[in-house]
């Protein structure tokens, strides 16, 4: 009776896992991830935790055994996280050249204290709530009006992604998507299909200058940004979600999930509430900045 039940559910595993995906294309999954060792609330209005690898491993070079998370809604509609090493500081888009925020100065000492077990929380906005999951440590951004799930990392053994992956020169994070969302961005490329991201396209980000005539290649600017439109119940609404990351990097979308690969650097999320395609747009320029409008008189003999 027993061993009949188990490899009946063991059959059921296979066919739920392999359902739609070919083995080859399943990347290799690298490492249990993180898990998440303290958490503490920050003067300004942030979120402060810290995060352990889980089991180390020399795929890519050794695991950054310690992480720092901060979590801030800095403005009404724009939520920032990020994860960087907790013991030494990384190379991160300069704060000189694109001023933001800075993320709290790594600690001397890091408290790895597990009196209070952390179970799933949430940190909300006025339009965003960030909530994880300790261990292995994964989060999610969901929208308060409509409840929609906008990102969420968590791996089950199913999906065609691991956990988060944090090495000196390979880092890993992936999102769960659904199969109806429409993607637009990570530039700069030449997809054929225009700035629409479509499932199993390559998007290499790694600035080369090249005649834009060649398809399927990068180009001179990097901006590892998206727009995601939704339609819930027929009530349309987008956001944009960018990784402030100047290194090279592969972003796999593959319909229904999202993951990036990166050399180095730090995760840096930022995710835009939007609602509108317009306001997506303004919220992110109100970050990274606004183009400069051209005078009129350089177009030259071009304005009619
Ligand atoms: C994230 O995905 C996990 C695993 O599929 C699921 O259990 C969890 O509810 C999701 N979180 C959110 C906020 O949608």
């Amino acid at each position: 009776m027993f061993p009949s039940t188990t490899y009946a559910s063991v059959f059921l595993v296979l066919i739920l896992c392999f359902n739609g995906v070919s083995p080859s294309s399943t990347p290799t999954k690298i490492g249990e991830g993180y898990r998440l060792i303290s958490i503490e609330e920050t003067r300004d209005g942030g979120i402060l935790g810290h995060l352990q690898v889980k089991q180390k491993n020399n795929i890519y070079g050794p695991d950054i055994p310690l992480l720092q998370l901060f979590v801030k809604h800095e403005t009404q509609d724009r939520l920032r996280i990020h994860i960087t090493d907790a013991e030494k500081s990384r190379w991160e888009v300069p704060y000189n050249l694109l001023p933001r925020e800075q993320p709290p100065v790594l600690k001397q000492t890091i408290g790895r204290s597990r009196k209070n077990p952390i179970t799933v929380q949430e940190f909300s906005g006025s339009e965003l709530i960030f909530s994880y999951k300790a261990d292995p440590f994964s989060f999610a951004v969901k929208r308060k009006s409509n409840g929609q799930t906008l990102f969420n990392t968590s791996s089950d053994n199913c999906d065609p992604f691991g956990e988060m992956v944090f090495k000196d020169q390979y880092l890993e994070i992936s999102t769960k998507l659904p199969k109806d969302a429409s993607l637009y961005g990570l530039g700069e490329n030449t997809q054929p299909h225009g700035i629409k991201l479509y499932p199993g396209d390559p998007y290499t980000l790694y600035t080369t200058d090249i005649s834009a005539i060649n398809l399927n290649a990068d180009l001179y600017g990097s901006h590892p940004v998206y727009m995601d439109l939704r339609n819930v119940n027929g009530q349309p609404s987008a956001h944009s979600v960018l990784l402030l990351n100047s290194n090279g990097m592969d972003v796999f979308y593959r319909g229904t999930s999202l993951t990036y690969k990166i050399i180095g650097g730090v995760f840096d999320f930022y995710f835009f509430s939007g609602p509108s395609p317009l306001a997506v747009v303004d919220q992110y320029t109100t970050l990274i900045g606004r183009p400069a409008p051209m005078p009129y008189w350089a177009l030259g003999m071009f304005h009619s």
